[in-house]
């Protein structure tokens, strides 16, 4: 474009990395209010605002698949853990876990991961994506309803399936949440509030995603030896309430299980021939959750990341706290509580060969109110693009951009985001593909990533030179809009 255009910003000189998988090229990216309005060679055109992107990949700022920062974007708005990472929006609600639409003091485990006493005081689920319009944070987010959320509102005790009255009254809360905007339904079947949820409850009040065109997304019951039978449950919920669904932190637990991402994934594919699923996975070989006897149990080593009882013990080794306390580690464990925790419980070859697979998306799970968090929190997509796309050559930038922009935002079904392209919105992450890796580490897990050098969100700047700006451009991104 040699027209001598004037725009509000150029990204100058950088090689651009379109989100959808396609080789890189050179070119600039023009940027005019909230959208992108030229790719390519624009030499002859100038803008109010330039920044040189020599020797950086320009790529779609990355879609976090998998987070829990429902609480976050309003009393952590500028989202630091996130912009540093080159993150512009985030999906939260997952794991059955929303903050809306729920009014209570004290939350059972775990959606005590979220927010404690002041956080659920939202009646309706419009209520908390207005409260998000209202007090924007730095990057945009989607929204999932929560079925344990919908549970501790609608049921007098968890220990039981819902009624059919029990189950009308949550598809009737779900259908609201999806009418504000939501962009599916989750579950956590593997924890207490929804373990006794039967496959019929969950696919009763699954029957209001079809009218919108939403999508079924499930920690699932099982992801030990179980985990085969629970993704025929999850495909059988897609299924008969005819929805995509996607599942959360594909992984297999416990030593016993390591090398069975063969068959978890020659599964998920034979399946994909007949529905649509999607998945989502974190580059890491540990997990981390609410403390949990059988999740201890299948653990090589238990990392606290938060105790209410000992916050003193956040960031220690269980093993070494019961040998102080001179009693065994689930003793120990029940001191804690309520308490969180690291597990390392995964096979390296099994996570590499879950994040190989195109269809991965790649999602943080990070818990951003934890004391001592998983680096997952601050380091998934720079160790992605640096320790296992660059360095171990897991697969081509083009193919890792992809599972973290326009996989994603296609699976989400988020409009116009996920690439750099004329008419999309404006989200880009400029990065140093030699320097780019996450800093983060067990031992020391709140630090931004190297190698991120601007990040734009709606076409507004919020990091750059190693510091968040102070702008909050974020939007609740509304299904279909
Ligand atoms: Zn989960
Ligand atoms: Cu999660």
């Amino acid at each position: 474009m040699a027209d001598g255009a004037r725009h509000d910003i150029i990204i100058r000189g950088g090689t651009v990395i379109d989100g959808t998988g396609g080789p890189r090229r050179a070119g600039d990216v023009a940027i005019d209010d909230d959208r992108i309005t030229g790719v390519g060679d624009l030499s002859g055109a100038t803008a109010g605002r330039e920044i040189d992107a020599t020797g950086r990949i320009v790529a779609p700022g990355f879609i976090d698949a998998h987070t829990h920062d429902d609480r976050a974007l309003l009393d952590n708005p500028s989202m630091d853990m996130k912009v540093s990472q080159g993150v512009t929006s985030v999906v939260v609600g997952n794991c059955g876990v929303s903050l809306a639409p729920l009014v209570m003091k004290d939350p059972p485990p775990p959606l005590d991961l979220i927010a404690g006493t002041d956080g659920f005081r939202f009646e309706k689920f419009g209520d908390f994506l207005d409260e998000v319009d209202k007090a924007p944070a730095a990057l945009n987010a989607a929204f999932l309803v929560g079925h344990s959320t919908l549970r501790v509102g609608a049921m007098d005790r968890l220990d039981r399936a819902a009624t059919a009255d029990e189950i009308k009254m949550m598809r009737g809360k779900l259908d609201e949440g999806l009418q504000s905007g939501a962009v599916g339904f989750s579950t956590g079947l593997f924890y207490k509030p929804a373990q006794e949820a039967p496959t019929e409850e969950v696919i009763g009040i699954a029957q209001a995603l079809k009218a919108h065109g939403a999508r079924y997304v499930t920690h699932m019951r099982d992801e030990g030896d179980n985990v085969i039978q629970s993704l025929d449950e999850t495909f059988r919920i897609g299924r008969e309430a005819h929805s995509p669904v996607i599942v959360s932190h594909h992984k297999v637990h416990g030593k016993h299980n390591f090398g069975h991402s063969r068959e978890t994934l020659a599964h998920i594919d034979h399946h994909m021939e007949h529905q649509d699923i999607g998945f989502d996975v974190y580059p890491y070989i540990a997990s981390s959750t609410v403390l949990k006897d059988d999740s201890i149990a299948v653990a090589e080593r238990v990392l606290i990341t938060w105790s209410k009882a000992r916050p003193d013990l956040a960031g220690r080794e269980l093993s070494e706290i019961a040998d102080e306390l001179g009693c065994d580690i689930y003793q120990a464990a029940a001191q804690l509580q309520p308490a969180g925790a690291i597990y390392f419980a995964m096979d390296e070859e099994d996570v590499q060969r879950i994040l190989s697979h195109p269809n991965a998306m790649i999602g943080s799970d990070g818990l951003p109110h934890d004391e001592h968090p998983h680096p997952r929190l601050w380091g998934t997509f720079p160790r992605v693009l640096g320790h296992y796309c660059r360095d171990l050559k897991l697969f081509s930038l083009e193919e890792a951009v992809r599972r973290m922009t326009g996989l994603t935002a296609a699976n989400f079904g988020l409009v116009d985001r996920g690439e750099i392209r004329v008419g999309a919105l404006a989200d880009i992450c400029v990065f140093d593909e030699d320097k780019i890796l996450d800093t983060a580490s067990f031992d020391d897990p709140i630090r931004p990533a190297a190698g991120i050098d601007h990040v734009l969100v709606n076409g507004r700047e919020v990091w750059a030179a190693g510091a968040n700006t102070g702008n909050r451009p974020g939007r609740a991104l509304r299904r279909g809009g």
